[in-house]
């Protein structure tokens, strides 16, 4: 059932970021609720991804693997969040340990997918940690596909679809063969911080990429790093409030999967607009499934342009400088390929149409700040 799954970016929650390994079937179901009654899940943050830290110590003796202490009973988390009308997603390594040292699925791969069903699990994230050890030595492509091949192979034989996401940090240009292994997203890079150079490399650097990516064939360049975030301490995002419009421009643009990282009990009325703009959201969930291409790459500005499914084309417009910046440019030159034609257009964030139809503009922009466009 793979080829039908993630026709448009998976978008939820990922407990790493907030919580690490300590995170709690508690916190977990607190979040899905906040999801829920914030009005998160119905803009379509619907998906609830364990990450590394719910697995018990030692499998039973037929080998099956269940939560630990803090998830007593997946099953019953799994229905929890779908009688919530929200998705199910786990975390586990093709190694016999995770990064947190946690169990791996190493020789259990079937066994596993097949608990993954049973519990209801809709979404694995696969890390390649330990295993990374393991082909230390012949580092090759076909050492990386195998485990994710037998992976996906024991997810389509399961009963329901699982969103398969390979978290692999971008070795051997996963984005050529992602898909070929039953995956639906690749990470690009190793961990995003909330830091503005970490944007620029784990977003920014998916450029040359950005034709890789199609429906149910997403880049991922990693979680978002928006509201509190801190690995065990969630503090407020170090990203300045245009940075923050930036970080979600670019995600919209490339087509990446949204998942947020941060603690939503901490979530204030500036991250959840930031969150829920139907008109940023809708470039990100466009059907057409396709990424904007970088068109121009000047010394501290950027032009980025993604096809949109009626034919328009969202138009991203970042300024990478650390100073105010005003810029004139004409619309219809990225939208259509030529100055001087009619359009329409509206900014995204501001949720207004502009003024006119046709010409050039003056685009203003803060340091690091962004404007979106999308034009017909
Ligand atoms: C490394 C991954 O890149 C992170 O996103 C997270 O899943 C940790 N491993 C968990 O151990």
């Amino acid at each position: 059932a793979g080829d039908k799954l993630a026709l448009t970016p998976p978008m939820g929650w990922n407990s790493w970021n907030a919580f690490g390994v300590n995170v709690s079937d508690a916190q977990v179901r607190a979040t899905a609720r906040i999801l829920v009654e914030s009005g998160l899940a119905a803009k379509g943050w619907s998906s609830v991804n364990i990450d590394d830290g719910w697995q018990a110590a030692a499998r039973a003796n037929d080998g099956e693997l269940a939560g630990n202490e803090r998830f007593p009973d997946m099953a019953a988390l799994g229905g929890y969040l779908h009688g919530l009308g929200l998705r199910f997603g786990i975390y586990s390594s093709p190694g016999p340990a995770t990064c947190g040292k946690y169990l791996g699925a190493y020789r259990h791969e079937a066994q596993d997918a097949a608990t993954y069903a049973r519990w209801g699990v809709d979404f694995l994230k696969y890390d390649l940690c330990s295993y990374h050890d393991m082909i230390a030595k012949t580092p090759t492509r076909a050492a990386h596909m195998l485990p994710y091949q037998i992976m996906g192979e024991a997810l389509k034989a399961q009963p329901r679809g699982i969103v398969y996401s390979l978290c692999q940090y971008g070795e051997q240009q996963v984005w050529e063969w992602g898909a070929d292994v039953g995956g639906q997203a690749w990470r690009m890079t190793g961990d995003i911080l909330d830091t503005w150079a970490s944007v620029l490399e784990t977003g920014f650097s998916a450029a040359p990429y950005t034709q890789y990516v199609a429906p149910g064939r997403w880049n991922d360049p990693d979680m978002l790093v928006v509201g509190h975030v801190g690995w065990g301490d969630p503090k407020p995002s170090r990203l300045t409030p245009d940075e923050q419009y930036s970080h979600i421009s670019l995600w919209s643009m490339l087509a990446a999967p949204l998942l947020l990282g941060n603690d939503l009990t901490k979530l204030d009325a500036f991250t959840l607009n930031l969150l829920t703009n139907a008109e940023v959201l809708a470039i990100n969930q466009d059907t057409l499934g396709r990424a904007a291409s970088r068109v121009r790459d000047a010394d501290d500005w950027q032009i980025w342009v993604k096809p949109l499914a009626d034919g328009g084309k969202a138009i991203g417009i970042f300024n990478m400088g650390d100073r105010f910046r005003r810029l004139r440019v004409d619309p219809a030159l990225y939208a259509k390929g030529q100055s001087g034609l009619p359009y329409q257009a509206r900014d995204a964030w501001r949720q207004r149409a502009l003024p006119g139809a046709g010409g050039a503009i003056d685009v203003e922009l803060p340091a690091h700040g962004v404007m979106l466009l999308t034009v017909r």
